[in-house]
């Protein structure tokens, strides 16, 4: 990844962001895009530890849903039961703590294919910039979690950018911590979410930031 529509393409309904902010400069089918596996790390070791502290600290170790995975989840410990969703099925297959893999598009489709209050947690990593309709994601993903179940969104300042939403492209950090709590709020499903850097200031790799909230 880089540092720093499709014709089935969904139009997301939040209000509030700038025409153009959801467009991407590669509007092909994400399939196609994510059609070669890539079994690499996105983020550096220091930020996969930090993402695998947080989960840890937030005790997000149930049944937990993986939105947006590939191969590796980040985790710690291995959940008691973790679901994978993503759009490459090899790298799913790779993933070792899943036991259930979802090949799906959820910009083609923000339903989650899953049962309603089917797992107790739900997380997303360094990926939350790829999504056209992110408001129905999260509204979606709160369908899936059971009462009191969290959303934990984390994000570095990598990405593909040809894939990733012009309005992240031209925002800060701050601004996508803005941007990503700003979705739970529109989703109007979730409580006040929570915003935490995750790395030190001084930290001389990638960056970590986290922005998570409870189903109301
Ligand atoms: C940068 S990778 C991150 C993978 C993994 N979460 C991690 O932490 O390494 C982006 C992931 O988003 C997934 N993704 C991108 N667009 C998607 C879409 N439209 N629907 C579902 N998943 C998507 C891809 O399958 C890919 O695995």
């Amino acid at each position: 990844m880089t540092a720093m529509g499709s014709a089935r393409r969904v139009t997301t309904t939040s209000a509030g962001f700038p025409p153009g902010f959801f467009d991407r400069v590669d509007e092909g089918d994400d399939a196609t895009f994510y059609a070669p596996p890539r079994l690499v790390t996105h983020i550096d070791d220091d930020a996969i530890a930090a993402v695998g502290a947080l989960y840890e600290e937030l005790g997000v170790n149930g049944e937990v849903l993986d939105l947006m995975s590939s191969w590796v989840s980040h985790f710690r410990v291995r959940p008691h039961r973790l679901v994978v969703l993503g759009m490459n099925a090899s790298e799913l297959e790779a993933n070792q703590m899943a036991e259930e893999r979802i090949v799906h598009d959820l910009n083609a489709d923000p339903r989650i294919p899953m049962p309603d209050e089917s797992v107790d947690d739900a997380v997303c990593c360094v990926s939350v910039d790829y999504l056209t309709a992110p408001i129905e994601v999260f509204r979606n993903v709160a369908r899936v979690l059971r009462p009191d179940g969290r959303f934990v969104v984390t994000f570095s300042n990598r990405l593909f950018p040809t894939k990733a939403i012009r309005g992240w492209l031209y925002a800060s950090d701050d601004d996508h911590c803005s941007i990503v709590a700003e979705y739970f709020a529109q989703s109007r499903v979730f409580a006040t979410a929570t915003v935490s850097r995750r790395a030190p200031t001084d930290h001389r790799g990638d960056p970590l930031y986290a922005v998570w909230a409870t189903r109301l």
